[in-house]
């Protein structure tokens, strides 16, 4: 007996909605998503063409304020975004703190929160009437507060994730450089030595001698547009749910950073790379899928919430990948994934549950190609995806309607109402 009765008669119609299936928890101009055709459009704009024409930085504009920049706008946004780029000094003493081998996604959870830190102007608690509801009221200097907590996150979210990078392999953190693109930028901050990296012939006028090798820059710059957004998913979903209470946004994007991490969600492509070394090679696939179908094991980087067929993107990394491997030479693991890939698509099991690649399956091997340890992954899916998740935020932030806190139903399913017993008479 429990008080569901009880409760049953006082609350109306509740649906309990496990993994919310078919709850919308907000209205969005930012993101469509057709699940059924394969369709995924950032405002409107196809994701093919935005990945074929466009670059991450005018993606970003355009899924923050809703249309694409006009060049003074872009470059004026680009500038602000990569000054912001800058770290106080003391956030190394901050990674120093951590152990050796701490995982680069748990120090990049902790140094966004740690931001916040830094910038008590975002902090909505510690003012009178706060920036969000001065925005709505269409308060200009509350607008530039907004914009700037945005541009630090942005800016800021390549430098936090290349420290949590080089803290790992104890070296210096590299200071953001100047006439890069932003992707160029975060490559020039990891100074990441892939096996295909080219270096200037002239170190002596350069802080570094590490250039991005062209191809891989690009390489990521349509991997970051591809990763940029993804509606109601769940790090976007939790930044929300944490931005709803009003805490400032480096708090809310430090949850979805958490939210990121799991490998239902942002750790797939290391899961997927960690599946692939398990399988060994091409003759193994078959006894893989049958243990799937068995439920003994996931085929990570396949299915997918929303899309009930091949994820639009996972056709963009393909091509991405094989531009990627003319570049640094294939991937052991690539006739695997392909044999992997390709029997799944055939397969009755996989076909009737509508399960098809997601951008995991092949985003993981492009990565490890360019030569980043698996750990490091999902922190390169964070950094584009802090574009989402502020576009998200800064949409909620300036409905007309307000922030309502979001303060689901649950339904109770414990004990009736029963008396305390005290410890000694307890059987
Ligand atoms: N391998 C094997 N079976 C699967 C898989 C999979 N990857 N995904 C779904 N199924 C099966 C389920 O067992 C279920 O079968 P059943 O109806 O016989 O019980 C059916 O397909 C429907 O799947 P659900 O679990 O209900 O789908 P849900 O929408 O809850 O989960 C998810 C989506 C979490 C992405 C799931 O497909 C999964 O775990 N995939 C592997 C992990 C992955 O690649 N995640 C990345 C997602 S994309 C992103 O975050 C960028």
């Amino acid at each position: 007996p429990n008080d569901r009765a009880e409760d049953e008669t006082e609350r109306g119609l509740r649906v309990a909605d496990r993994g919310f299936l078919n709850t919308a928890v907000i209205e969005s101009s930012i993101t469509y998503i057709d699940g059924e055709k394969g369709v995924l459009r950032y405002r409107g704009y196809p994701i093919e063409q935005l990945a074929e024409k466009s670059t991450f930085i005018e993606c970003a504009y355009l899924l923050i304020y809703g249309a694409l920049p006009t060049r003074s706008q872009l470059v004026h946004f680009e500038r602000e975004v990569l000054l912001h780029g800058i770290m106080h000094a003391d956030a190394k003493e901050f990674f120093g703190a951590f152990r050796y081998d701490a995982h680069p996604m748990a120090m990049l959870t902790s140094a966004f929160a740690y931001l916040g830190s830094y910038y008590g102007e975002a902090n909505p608690s510690l003012q009178g009437q706060t920036l969000y509801t001065k925005c709505a009221k269409g308060d200009s200097e509350a607008f530039q507060n907004m914009d700037k907590q945005i541009f630090r996150l942005i800016g800021k979210a390549t430098t936090l994730a290349a420290m949590a990078y080089r803290v790992r392999q104890g070296r210096e953190f590299v200071v953001p450089p100047t006439g890069m693109s932003y992707t160029e930028s975060f490559l020039y901050q990891l100074d990441h030595l892939s096996p295909t990296d080219s270096f200037s012939a002239s170190p002596s006028t350069s802080p570094s001698p590490y250039k991005p090798h062209p191809v891989l820059a690009r390489a990521l710059d349509i991997l970051f547009i591809l990763h940029a957004d993804h509606e109601m998913n769940a790090s976007s979903t939790t930044v929300l749910q944490t931005g709803s209470s009003l805490p400032d946004p480096y708090s809310a994007v430090a949850a979805g950073c958490a939210s990121l991490y799991g490998p239902l969600h942002g750790g797939a492509n290391e899961a997927v790379i960690r599946m692939l070394v398990a399988i060994g090679s091409p003759e193994n696939v078959p006894a893989y899928l049958a243990a799937v179908k068995r439920r003994e094991k996931v085929l990570s980087g396949f299915g997918h919430r929303v899309y009930k067929t091949s994820d639009p993107r996972s056709f963009i990394i393909r091509k991405i990948a094989d531009e990627v491997f003319a570049v640094t030479g294939p991937d052991p693991l690539l006739d695997t994934a392909m044999a992997l890939h390709d029997a799944a698509l055939k397969d009755e099991y996989f076909v009737s549950r509508k399960l098809g690649p997601n951008v995991d399956f092949w985003s993981g091997l492009i990565y490890r190609a360019m030569g980043f340890p698996m750990d490091f992954f999902p922190v390169l899916f964070v950094v584009p995806r802090v574009v989402g998740w502020v576009a998200h935020w800064r949409q909620m932030m300036l409905s007309p309607e307000g922030v309502k806190i979001w303060r689901p139903k649950q339904i109770y399913i414990g004990p009736s109402e029963r008396p305390y017993v005290a410890v000694d008479e307890r059987e």
